[in-house]
């Protein structure tokens, strides 16, 4: 999972499929600000190649990042060279200091496997909190929203490289398996194909919601929002609901 034929590939096909993530940085950092006006501080949890991490750095003070896939960290140590980066597991976060703003986003939060992981990260994602600070999660799909089998697939030509992306799901009880598929061609290196399989967790909102308030977190789901994933904002003591 994440191996670095992908990591190099992952930004320029996410972002010519159409990912937005400047503007989903500034989205997540104005919904953060309206709860805690004066977050300086932020981690970005399964931060990736650090995709969102380089917009964050122009908005907050100082930030970073948590990721567990070394190749995928190696592009984020290039796309924001400002932030502290942390190699280690959501699972077992550990980091020794608090911050105000935590974010995790793109559904990484699916890759735990049952809602008892899901409330422990969540509760360590609390303990990591400074007094006022917020959580921002991006979650995967909800088990009551997920679809039986999806299929997508794009096309892309960047540079002397044309990239081909086809990704399959398929629902399998609580348990979305997803295979994506690559095919890369550029003139003087001739083909190349790949392939990944992930196996992400289908929790229902209501599940993330729960976990949120066993982590002693206050919460609310915004809809509509992350390709229609929504967002959960938490914190201690309700603004992320009044906000
Ligand atoms: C869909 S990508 C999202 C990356 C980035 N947040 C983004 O928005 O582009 C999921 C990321 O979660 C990371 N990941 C999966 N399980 C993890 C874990 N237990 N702890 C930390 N990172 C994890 C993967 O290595 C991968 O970089």
């Amino acid at each position: 999972m994440y191996g670095p034929g992908m990591a190099e590939l992952y930004d320029l096909l996410h972002e010519a499929r159409g990912k937005d993530y400047r503007a989903e940085a500034a989205t997540v950092a104005g919904l953060v600000r309206a709860r805690s006006p004066r977050a300086a501080t932020l981690l970005d949890v399964a931060c990736g190649t650090g995709a969102h991490l380089r917009h964050f750095a122009e908005l907050f003070d100082k930030v970073e990042g948590l990721e567990l896939s070394e190749a995928m960290m190696a592009r984020a140590r290039a796309a924001a060279p400002g932030a502290v980066l942390h190699g280690g597991d959501m699972r077992d976060l550990a980091l020794g200091r608090s911050y105000d703003a935590i974010t995790c986003m793109f559904g990484s939060i699916a890759y735990l496997e049952d809602t008892a992981e899901l409330a422990s990260t969540l509760r360590s994602f609390a303990e990591h909190l400074a007094p006022g600070g917020v959580v921002a999660v991006d979650p995967w799909w909800f088990l009551e929203t997920s679809l039986e089998h999806h299929v997508s697939g794009d096309t892309v030509t960047v540079g002397r490289r044309t990239m081909t992306r086809v990704s399959y799901s398929e629902r399998e009880g609580r348990t979305s398996h997803m295979v994506v598929h690559y095919v890369v061609a550029e003139p003087g290196s001739g083909v190349q194909h790949f392939a990944e399989r992930h196996t992400l967790t289908l929790f229902t909102r209501a599940e993330y919601e729960e976990a949120f308030t066993r982590a002693g977190l206050d919460v609310v789901y915004v809809g509509g929002i992350q390709s229609g994933r929504g967002l959960f904002l938490a914190d201690r003591g309700g603004r992320a609901a009044r906000g």
